[in-house]
């Protein structure tokens, strides 16, 4: 699928905004402060439901405009062209989201339409920062390749939820809530562990590329521990969880380790090395999508320049364009043309939140 057309009202310092991105390469570039991020942040945003910058969806809204509006057709070879729309009222703290032409409730009826990953000075902290980092990352892709997941998912949490109320206010029958705990969250982690056998031999083949020689190995954690299965396990944590007031077992618990000869990639590899690794993790992100489903996600890359070296760039650019995905990468450094100046591409200039193709 391909983002054909992007309009943009009331985001950060973009002027209002109407731009028609290449099928492949598209190349920004812009000074500090022009608005490039906050092209990425636009799409992003139209995908994901929110944006990588900031929980906060009124800090996204321009200053003094009344609202914001965001609008793109997504194209793809199955299904023709489709409409995503999103309008955010900030005074009344209303959102308001359609696709295809119906008005849709839940972000997680966008995402389909147009899977987005975006790269950016914070993708590393998939490795530097807690569980949660790592289970979205995971939970993105079995989002997009396996239908059955979301409601699994929706259900466990409903669950959860109960559970975790009864045992804050220490009232009777937690317990009741882990027969549908076990029921969906068995299969959570069964959509999980098949994503990851697909997942892990493209991530492994795509470490060479990137020149990565360290031996890397992810270890998948379920969320509870390997001996009696999750029923057994949330019987044991009761007299626990009910002393904590949460429930402590669980796939709202997993995790990945990513170990390089038996430590945390954090303790081994250098800053750098960790960056390189997180393109390899995304960019296997979307080949697993493509695979699976055949569909192709669109790749942001923001300042790429400041995040990679010149020959990681090139290889990393090279390698989207031979396997025909549709890419947007910013930069600030003009020199970053030359990255490119080989391909074929497409290359805008953006000034103080105003666009323009460079011909
Ligand atoms: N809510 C807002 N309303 C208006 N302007 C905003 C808002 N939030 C941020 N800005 C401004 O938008 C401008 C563009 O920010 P953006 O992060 O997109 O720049 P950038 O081109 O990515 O810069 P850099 O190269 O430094 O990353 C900045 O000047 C910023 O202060
Ligand atoms: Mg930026």
């Amino acid at each position: 699928m391909t983002l054909a057309r992007l309009k943009v009202k009331g985001l950060r310092n973009l002027h209002p905004l109407d731009l028609a991105p290449g099928p492949g390469l598209n190349v920004v570039l812009g000074e500090n402060a022009s608005g490039k991020s906050s092209l990425l942040e636009a799409i992003h945003l139209l995908s994901n439901g929110k944006s990588f910058r900031t929980h906060q969806l009124t800090q996204v809204v321009q200053r003094e405009a009344d609202g914001m509006l965001l609008s793109a057709e997504i194209f793809s070879e199955a299904s023709g062209t489709a409409v995503l729309g999103m309008e955010y009222d900030p005074a009344r703290g209303r959102l308001r989201m359609k696709a295809a032409g119906r008005p849709v409730q839940k972000l997680s009826e966008m995402a389909p339409y147009l899977p987005v990953v975006t790269l950016h000075q914070e993708s590393h902290r998939v490795f530097t920062q807690g569980p949660e980092f790592r289970r979205s990352f995971l939970d993105w892709g079995v989002f997009h390749v396996e239908p059955l997941f979301l409601p699994a998912w929706q259900r466990y949490r409903r669950a959860l939820r109960q559970r975790n109320t009864l045992l804050q206010k220490s009232l009777p029958g937690p317990e009741v809530w882990d027969r549908e705990l076990v029921e969906h969250g068995t299969l959570i982690d069964a959509h999980r562990r098949h994503y990851l056998e697909r997942f892990v031999p493209i991530f492994m083949d795509l470490l060479p590329l990137l020149r990565i020689d360290a031996a890397i190995r992810l270890e998948y954690r379920p969320g509870w521990a390997a001996d009696g299965g999750l029923a057994g396990q949330l019987g044991r944590s009761l007299e626990g969880d009910r002393r904590l007031g949460y429930t402590r077992v669980g796939p709202h618990r997993a995790d990945i380790d990513f170990m390089v000869q038996g430590s945390p990639v954090l303790e081994r590899l250098s800053r750098g090395q960790m960056k390189v690794l997180v393109y390899a993790l995304y960019l296997a992100q979307v080949c697993t999508l493509m695979e699976i489903t055949g569909r192709r996600a669109l790749i942001m890359m923001d300042d790429l320049a400041a995040e990679l070296d010149g020959r990681h760039i090139d290889r990393l650019i090279e390698k989207i364009g031979l396997l025909g995905f549709q890419s947007i990468i910013t930069s600030s450094d003009p020199a970053f043309r030359r990255h490119v100046a080989s391909l074929p591409h497409r290359m805008f200039h953006v000034e103080h939140g105003v666009f323009q193709e460079v011909i």
